[in-house]
């Protein structure tokens, strides 16, 4: 549905977007994560054809953005950073004269309006001029322009900026549900947002793709050496010692007390569970084994692996799963 095909943008002699490539398919959010200045919305501007590509090209469902333009321009909704809205324009007078310029038949107009602003709950502020909308309620109405012409493709750039919670989770709903038969790109650079609404997500870094996979996969591909958190009571002094002999164990680093207990974070070998070892020697020793569990890395701890500089000593996603740019 969106083949997008070493697409890079340079400012003057700066680089901003370098070498993207991904693809979407029908019916999948994709989620575009990055900090501040990587290059998110560069990449949209490009692939929604609203700025012209140094480099490569951008295919969205089936024609070059650029080579016919409205062809494919037909079939993509776009929420831009900043929503374009007119100021003077009552809510309800915008979304008609944007469902007018979008091709919309004039005898659906009016119910395809109320339905658009149904769904993104933006009803209440219809005859509300949009220079008078709260952050909020003008990111929803840039939503229900987006989706007024029932594109194939929704790009949306950091949809749920300047929502409130409620409105967070509504939106995150709504987008879930549009994706049956659309095909998303969102972007974000908060976390849970990717984890909760998209399949797939592509990190990106000083305008570099730096890993695409599923959520789940990033977090497993992750974790190069297993981490297990045990809290020890009775052992006080000795217990490092103890579970750093334990067969396989790399390092063990306490971590802090719980009610007197030791809380202690024990790595090992990938691929070898000492959670059994670990035990007995607790156990063994007359301890008390008050808690044993895995600590997964949170999508938070690979999003900071793989966009700082010295990463070079954590674990690496391995080759297959890693893309350079
Ligand atoms: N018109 C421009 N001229 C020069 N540099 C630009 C221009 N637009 C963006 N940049 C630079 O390109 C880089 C990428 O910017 P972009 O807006 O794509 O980042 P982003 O990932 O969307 O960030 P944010 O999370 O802050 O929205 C930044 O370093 C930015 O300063
Ligand atoms: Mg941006």
């Amino acid at each position: 549905m969106i083949e997008v095909q070493h697409l890079t943008k340079q400012y003057g002699a700066f680089t901003a977007v370098e070498d993207v490539s991904f693809t979407v398919e029908r019916g999948e959010i994709l989620g575009f994560l990055g900090p501040n200045g990587a290059g998110k919305t560069t990449t949209m501007r490009m692939v929604t054809g609203y700025m012209p590509p140094s480099r490569g090209r951008a295919i969205v469902a089936g024609y070059d953005i650029f080579e016919q333009p409205i062809e494919a321009k037909k079939r993509i909704g776009y929420l831009p950073e900043t929503p374009p809205l007119y100021p003077d324009m009552t809510v309800r007078d915008y979304l008609t004269f944007v469902a007018k310029i979008r091709g919309v038949p004039r005898a659906e107009r009016r119910s395809r309006v109320d339905t658009m602003m149904a769904r993104t709950h933006v009803a209440d502020m219809a005859g509300r001029h949009c220079g008078k909308l709260s952050k909020g309620y003008r990111q929803r109405v840039g939503l229900a322009q987006a989706l007024l012409h029932d594109p194939d493709v929704l790009v949306l750039d950091e949809p749920t900026a300047g929502l409130d919670p409620k409105q967070i989770i509504e939106t995150r709903q709504l987008i879930r549900e549009l994706a049956g038969n659309h095909s998303v790109i969102l972007s974000t650079h908060i976390l849970p947002e990717v984890s909760q609404t998209c399949q797939r997500v592509v990190i990106i870094n000083h305008g570099h793709v730096v890993a695409v996979d599923t959520p789940a996969n990033l977090t497993a591909r992750l974790r190069g050496s297993e981490t297990i958190y045990v809290l020890v009571d009775g052992g006080g002094a000795d217990v490092a010692s103890a579970l750093t002999a334990v067969p396989g164990v790399t390092s063990v680093a306490v971590t802090g007390t719980d009610a007197g207990a030791l809380a202690c974070e024990v790595a090992s070998h990938t691929g070898h569970d000492v959670r059994r070892d670990l035990a007995a020697a607790i156990v063994g020793a007359g301890w008390g084994l008050l808690e044993m569990r895995p600590m997964r890395m949170s999508l938070e701890d690979i999003f900071l692996h793989l966009t700082t500089e010295d990463s070079a000593e954590q674990p690496q996603i391995p080759e297959e799963h890693a893309v350079h740019g």
